[in-house]
């Protein structure tokens, strides 16, 4: 690696050492990154949350791997010192939110998620103006800020829990996934939600003539479908459900499409190369996910960067919000022995009390 220092030095001064880059990183190999990134992990006693859409590379040296909800109670109950976030930006505020006394830290600032900055706090509040008697129901795609203003979050695996756990005749206003507010509004039959004009552009992409050709080249496969996407698609599905719900799917199947974003998918044919896993749609990337290298990853240990900061008051109120799914969704304790065997059964999702 060439050294940390950038810059013309004259003759006669003393170098002033700069903050390295990731790109100082560009050199080492994948085995180099691999180790430095490990022997990094256990000196800052860190722990590497991942989400399912990540880099393949990534995937398999992270700690955990999930879902959002599967995330959030990682990150809640881990005794690690260090968070390191290798998803979006309102995944690792979730964490920050959930673990405040926890360094959290992400290797690319920018990984946002353009969903959640459809709707903003003062947006959010003066709807609520609109509607004062509304529950608010926010996706954890979504801004602190936005969490701070809401009664519940909930992710793409207990969204329909959550909702009915709202009394049928309060109006809800349910932000900023559109399609996920239709599709609980479906599966809960109720006309009471008042839907924030959001979306995702990777699932929202995704479109029925894709799944039909998807369906005619693999006619025995199974439709998989994640909630982000328009009512047509989930209509067509043959199961709808989160990322972690996928994974469980193709543990279970032989051939799945799957109408969602490509990191699942590579992993899925990575792990499993004899089954047959299609991705609905070959353009259904996440760049903001793709965002997150393994070079950036051993530069976030290396350096303690970037670190997750949020106003405390903003946090507690948000904290508020997520606790309330949480407890919705038996919260983030171990599964004991007697739900391990119903998971392994199928008789319990794993890694969500919410059935
Ligand atoms: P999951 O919670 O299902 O992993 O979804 C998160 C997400 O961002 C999907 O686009
Ligand atoms: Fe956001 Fe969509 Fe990317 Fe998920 S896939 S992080 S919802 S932009």
């Amino acid at each position: 690696m060439r050294q940390f220092l950038h810059g013309l030095i004259a003759p006669g001064k003393v170098p002033t050492p700069t903050l390295p880059t990731p790109l100082d990183y560009a050199g080492l190999s994948r085995e180099e990154l691999t180790a430095r990134i490990t022997a990094r992990k256990v000196e800052r006693n860190a722990v590497i949350l991942g989400h399912n859409y990540q880099r393949v590379e990534i995937q398999e040296v992270s700690d955990y791997l999930g879902d959002s909800l599967g995330l959030s109670q990682e990150a809640a109950a881990t005794e690690a010192d260090v968070i390191v976030f290798c998803g979006v930006h309102f995944m690792a505020e979730t964490a920050k939110i959930l673990s405040p006394e926890k360094t959290v830290l992400m290797p690319d600032l920018r990984a946002g998620c353009p969903m959640a900055d459809f709707v903003t706090g003062p947006a959010l509040r003066r709807l609520k103006e609109e509607h004062p008697d509304a529950a608010v129901v926010a996706y954890v795609n979504s801004t602190a800020e936005v969490k701070a203003e809401s009664d519940v979050c909930c992710t793409s695996s207990n969204a329909v829990a959550v909702v009915k756990s709202i009394p049928r005749d309060q109006p809800i206003i349910f932000v900023p996934d559109r399609n996920l507010a239709r599709y609980v509004q479906q599966r809960t039959g109720r006309d009471n939600i008042i839907a924030w004009d959001g979306y995702c552009y990777v699932h929202d992409d995704m479109v029925l003539d894709e799944l039909a050709r998807a369906r005619k080249a693999h006619p025995n496969a199974l439709v998989v479908v994640h909630p982000e996407a328009r009512s047509e698609l989930l209509e067509a599905a043959d199961i709808v459900t989160s990322t972690a719900g996928m994974v469980d799917v193709a543990e279970k199947n032989d051939a799945v499409i799957f109408g969602t974003e490509r990191g699942l998918v590579d992993r899925m044919k990575a792990q499993f190369p004899e089954k047959t896993f299609v991705p609905l749609s070959g353009a259904a990337v996440c760049g903001n996910m793709k965002l997150n290298t393994m070079a950036k990853l051993a530069w976030c240990l290396d350096h303690g960067r970037h670190e997750v900061v949020l106003d405390e008051a903003i946090r507690v109120r948000a904290h508020r919000a997520l606790d309330r799914m949480l407890e919705l969704s038996g919260g983030w304790s171990a599964p004991t022995q007697e739900e391990a065997a119903l998971e392994l059964a199928g008789v319990r999702p794993s890694g969500c009390g919410c059935s």
